[in-house]
């Protein structure tokens, strides 16, 4: 798995956080910024990284802001992307098992380190259940082809 890592300035330390998990957990990454002193928009590190997995250049995305509102209303915007916005380890598991999310968003401003690592470990290894979680999915890149 090849996972596409990016923050705005509200989420740096936790994209840093997010980034060791991958090293110890021996998962491919690259780290797309921001390298930023000053504030950025999130929207030009959202779309960027939606891209690249909407395109299967990369498997995965993780995108960290201030609040991970901004950053999945944008990745969202991209055809084939299934971003979730979460901060709990309950809704990590369920959005890889039901939603098969290939997107997630978290906010520095709203949660923890040692929350943000576990919601990602989790979301990183958990499996799609398919079956009639398969068949809602369909469902939605079916609307997103009209
Ligand atoms: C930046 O101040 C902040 O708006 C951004 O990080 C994010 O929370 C947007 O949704």
């Amino acid at each position: 798995m090849k996972v596409a890592l990016a923050s705005d300035h509200g989420g740096v330390n936790i994209r840093k956080e997010i980034a060791n998990l991958m090293d110890e957990l021996g998962i491919e990454y690259q780290d797309f910024g921001c390298d930023c002193e000053g504030s950025v928009d999130y929207p030009d590190y959202a779309l960027p990284v939606a891209e690249k997995v909407a395109s299967g250049e990369f498997d995965r995305g993780i995108l960290i802001c201030g609040t991970g509102i901004g950053m999945s209303i944008a990745a969202n915007k991209v055809k084939g992307i299934r971003c979730a916005l979460v901060h709990d380890t309950f809704s990590a598991k369920a959005t890889r098992a039901h939603n098969d999310t290939n997107i997630l968003t978290m906010g520095e401003r709203v949660i923890g380190p040692g929350l943000a690592r576990d919601i990602a470990q989790i979301w990183l290894t958990e499996e799609f259940e398919a079956g009639r979680h398969a068949t809602r999915i369909g469902k939605i890149s079916e609307y997103e082809q009209k």
